[in-house]
């Protein structure tokens, strides 16, 4: 089966068509959190949305592959998701739901090209598919975090780092402004458990 006669072509169209869309979400999310002062939580959305970007590049890549000649135009009928306001808790939250639903769809797009015997693009499938759901468990940790107030305040002793400055204390709370170079606390790095990181 040639790639441009097979499902798995439009869902590599889909697939893209969601992660730019992931991308733009991201961006609105950052910038409220910014905007707010969460310099260092839109700092790691930022992150996450040049992810969205490289998956995007990586779908890209293999529907230009699909044909020599110019590719004008892929049909897609597909729901994605426009729930985010402008409410940051509830976007945290938000974001990790959409994330597990693009899991989902993964899965869904690995099994197709595995049958259609596109064995390398069922593999990007589910590698993209694996960042989303470490994707998902950030963002739910980090709504929790939020809304729990323990942003920058923790049971145990943790390095509370300025990457305005580099200054570095140790303590159960951050401080509120940085000791050094009088940057806010939203500045001060979160803490995120080791196996949610992916930066
Ligand atoms: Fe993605
Ligand atoms: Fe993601």
């Amino acid at each position: 089966m040639k790639l441009k006669d097979s499902k798995t072509y439009e869902n590599l169209a889909r697939a893209y068509a969601a992660e730019c869309q992931a991308r733009t979400r991201y961006e609105f999310v950052e910038y409220g959190l910014r905007y707010n002062g969460f310099e260092a939580l839109a700092q790691i959305v930022d992150t996450i949305a040049y992810q969205e970007f490289n998956h995007a590049r990586m779908l890209y890549t293999q529907i230009q592959g699909a044909d020599q000649k110019q590719i004008d135009n892929i049909d897609i009928s597909a729901g994605f998701p426009f729930k985010e306001k402008w409410d940051m808790e509830k976007n945290l939250k938000l974001l990790a739901e959409d994330e597990f639903l693009e899991a989902e769809a993964y899965k869904e797009f690995v099994a197709v090209a595995e049958k259609e015997g596109f064995s390398d693009i069922a593999t990007l499938f589910k590698q993209i598919g694996e960042v989303e759901i470490r994707h998902q468990k950030l963002f739910l940790n980090l709504y929790e975090q939020f809304k729990n107030g323990t942003l920058y305040k923790k049971k145990n002793e943790e390095a509370w780092i300025c990457p305005n400055c580099g200054y570095i204390e140790f303590g159960k709370e951050a401080w509120e402004k940085c000791p050094l170079c009088e940057a806010e606390q939203g500045v001060c790095q979160v803490v995120v458990p080791e196996e949610l990181r992916c930066w």
